[in-house]
């Protein structure tokens, strides 16, 4: 069953600084190597985030549809699924790097079965296509910008959460079965136990469905780990689905509805929370820059 249609919460551009700021048609001037970050309000479909969702130009027709994208800039998506944001960066190995100074417009793409545009991960659209425009300002030496994977974040240890069951042995060096398999640390052991697909994924929940295996739907023989795609790392999916607390810009009932696609409960276990906050600050949540830390080992082990 479908949930909501998805909303674009905001829009952001590099204006001078170099800052991100909140694009406000019409006054927003952006630097001529600006990336261009969407925060949505629902995890969208991973293969709905395609340099084709959306239009930037400065051509001031809009178009309808990403056919009619004619003379569109070419950008390069990054997805994090932990932040429910799309950075769109220019490409730096095309013609132009950097953007002219001239006003531009950008068109978002509402995705539905046969057309190019962001959908959820259960396939609801984008509420509506969108535009915007801003102006562009070459102040010259502007240098393209690129997504950045520092290499420490590779370094991330999981074992400290997770370690009590997904390990080959307790802290005290006592053998154990690790659950699913999943050996979380060290980190030699977790990409030699999770470049699989998720038993979640790939059996269903009866332990043979065929459908699970069709390609064309979300989730479908998704890896526990796909190195460099945190929006198809099974394993992000499995512990987002206890947003706790949720934040704010995520869709109602939105958590409830990943729980739904997950098979099994979310991770670590209610009764293993790190703790990471005084009771008194709301209990025992997981701590939210977990989920962006996993986010960033994601894609670093994929370099
Ligand atoms: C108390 C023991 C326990 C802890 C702690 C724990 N897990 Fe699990 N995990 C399990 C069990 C049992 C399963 C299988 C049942 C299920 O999916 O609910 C599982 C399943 C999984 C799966 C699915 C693997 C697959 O192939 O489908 C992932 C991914 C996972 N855990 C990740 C984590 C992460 C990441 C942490 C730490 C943040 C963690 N787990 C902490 C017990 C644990």
């Amino acid at each position: 069953m479908r949930g909501p249609a998805v909303n674009l919460v905001s829009v952001s551009v590099t204006t001078d600084g170099p800052v991100q700021s909140p694009l406000v048609s019409g006054s927003t001037v952006a630097l001529a190597n600006t990336r261009i970050d969407l925060l949505f309000d629902r995890y969208l479909d991973p293969r709905s985030v395609l340099r084709q969702s959306v239009c930037l130009r400065s051509d001031s027709v809009i178009p309808t549809a990403a056919e009619e994208c004619t003379g569109g800039v070419f950008l390069n998506p990054v997805y994090n699924p932990a932040s429910r944001t799309v950075s769109y960066f220019i490409d730096p190995g095309n013609a132009s790097p950097i953007l002219p100074a001239a006003v531009h417009y950008l068109t978002v793409y509402r995705g539905t079965g046969d057309e190019l545009g962001f959908r959820a991960f259960d396939g609801a659209p984008l509420a509506q296509a969108q535009a915007f425009f801003f102006d562009v300002t070459d102040p010259g030496g502007l240098q393209p910008q690129v997504p950045v994977v520092d290499p420490t974040d590779c370094l991330l240890e999981l074992g400290t959460s997770c370690g009590n069951c997904h390990a080959a042995q307790t802290p005290l060096g006592e053998a154990i079965t690790p659950a699913m398999g999943l050996e979380l640390n060290p980190t030699d052991r977790f990409l030699a136990t999770s470049l699989r697909p998720a038993h979640g994924m790939s059996i269903g929940s009866t332990g043979n469905d065929p459908l699970a295996r069709r390609p064309d739907r979300f989730g479908a023989g998704m890896p526990v780990i796909a190195p460099g795609d945190p929006g198809n790392s099974y394993l992000l999916y499995k512990m987002l689905a206890r947003e706790d607390p949720a934040p704010a810009t995520l869709a109602p009932g939105e958590t409830d509805r990943l729980r739904a696609f997950i098979t099994g409960a979310p991770m670590p276990p209610s009764n293993q929370l790190p703790d990471t906050r005084p009771r008194d600050e709301g209990g025992n949540p997981i701590d939210l820059q977990l989920y962006d830390n996993i986010n960033k080992f994601i894609r670093c082990i994929g370099q």
